[in-house]
């Protein structure tokens, strides 16, 4: 997928990320590094994804529940990028339904300004509601319509998957899931593999908190560079995809860099296996900064789930 170049930027030369293909049915390739939009407030969300997409960002994450989706939206129609970069975007658990998730991707479709959502996950699987496998058959049918490439799931657990798959007989081809390296969810990622579901890692880099680890500094003086730079280059060589979040231009290049491995120019490089299985090492299985997806039912809008009887 070659998704073009800005307009009057094509005379710079731009970063690009490397692709990976998916597991879906028309083997749609992914860029394997995206920019994360979560907690940019909307009065700056466009301005950083303008700035995103101008280094060469050419995937960009996005949630109905980040309530940025229409600056999002103003970005894309700004540069003029709608419908030429990849666009993720996500559930709320109030909207899950067969007939609500449809309504609500109406919405979240209007608000970017794209015709097609190339993915749209489940945020979360919400078991409490127990509506999330009637709402992944309403993804599969947008999917057969054409409106979305690449239905998702988003936080769900080897439960989740499993009644997914044999209610609907399709299993998703990515799930966006908490990974970094002190919380790595070795069996989640095991049995993602085993069912060809590509993992998408939110909060790669730990909150920024991650890259403070011992084989994460030995790693980045070995090859001089950031250590932010070691945990996001650890995941693309293991194969996951990552949509790091920074505010700041230079660490959203230096994150964009640290998709390229040792035989691109613009300073790629690549760990050792000892340097990948020290960080793998790391895991531990308390370390997770956002909620278990078992039990989360709160957030995303509590009192709306109230209102429309979902809970
Ligand atoms: N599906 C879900 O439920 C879910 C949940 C959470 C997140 N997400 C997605 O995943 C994206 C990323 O996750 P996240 O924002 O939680 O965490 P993250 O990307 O792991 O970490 C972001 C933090 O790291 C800092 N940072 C960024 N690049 C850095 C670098 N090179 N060196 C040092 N520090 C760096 C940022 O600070 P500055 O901004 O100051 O640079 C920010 O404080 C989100 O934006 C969102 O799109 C999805």
């Amino acid at each position: 997928m070659n998704r073009g170049i800005m307009g009057e930027q094509t005379q710079q030369s731009q970063l690009q990320s490397p692709e990976l293909t998916l597991n879906d049915k028309t083997c749609t390739a992914i860029p394997q590094v995206g920019f994360g939009t979560f907690q940019i407030p909307p009065e700056d969300t466009q301005r950083a994804v303008e700035e995103a997409l101008e280094i060469g960002y050419r995937h960009i994450d996005t949630a109905a529940a980040y309530y940025n989706e229409q600056q999002v939206g103003d970005a894309l129609r700004a540069t003029g990028m709608a419908g030429k970069v990849w666009v993720t975007t996500k559930l709320r658990n109030c909207d899950q339904g067969y007939d609500a998730a449809r309504v609500a991707f109406d919405e979240s479709r209007r608000k970017l300004g794209v015709d097609v959502i190339d993915m749209y996950l489940i945020h979360w699987p919400f078991p409490a509601a127990g509506f999330y496998e009637e709402t992944w058959r309403a993804l599969l049918r947008l999917r057969d319509e054409g409106a979305i490439r690449v239905p998702g799931v988003s936080n769900f657990l080897p439960e989740h998957l499993r009644a997914i798959i044999e209610d609907s007989g399709e299993a998703p081809a990515v799930n966006q899931v908490e990974v970094h390296p002190r919380f790595n969810q070795p069996g989640l990622r095991a049995y993602c593999k085993a069912h060809g579901i590509a993992v998408e890692a939110y909060s790669p880099l730990g909150h920024g908190k991650d890259i403070m680890s011992d084989p994460v500094q030995a790693a980045a003086a070995a090859h001089g560079v950031t250590a932010g730079q070691v945990v996001l280059r650890w995941h693309t060589q293991e194969g996951r995809i990552v949509i790091p979040k920074s505010k700041h231009v230079e660490r959203m290049r230096e994150n964009l860099v640290a998709g390229l491995g040792a035989g691109a120019a613009e300073g790629g490089f690549d760990l050792t296996p000892a340097e990948l299985a020290a960080i793998d090492a790391l895991d531990d299985p308390h370390a997770n900064v956002s909620a278990d997806p078992a039990t989360f039912t709160h957030s995303q809008s509590w009192a709306d789930q109230h209102v429309r009887g979902n809970i």
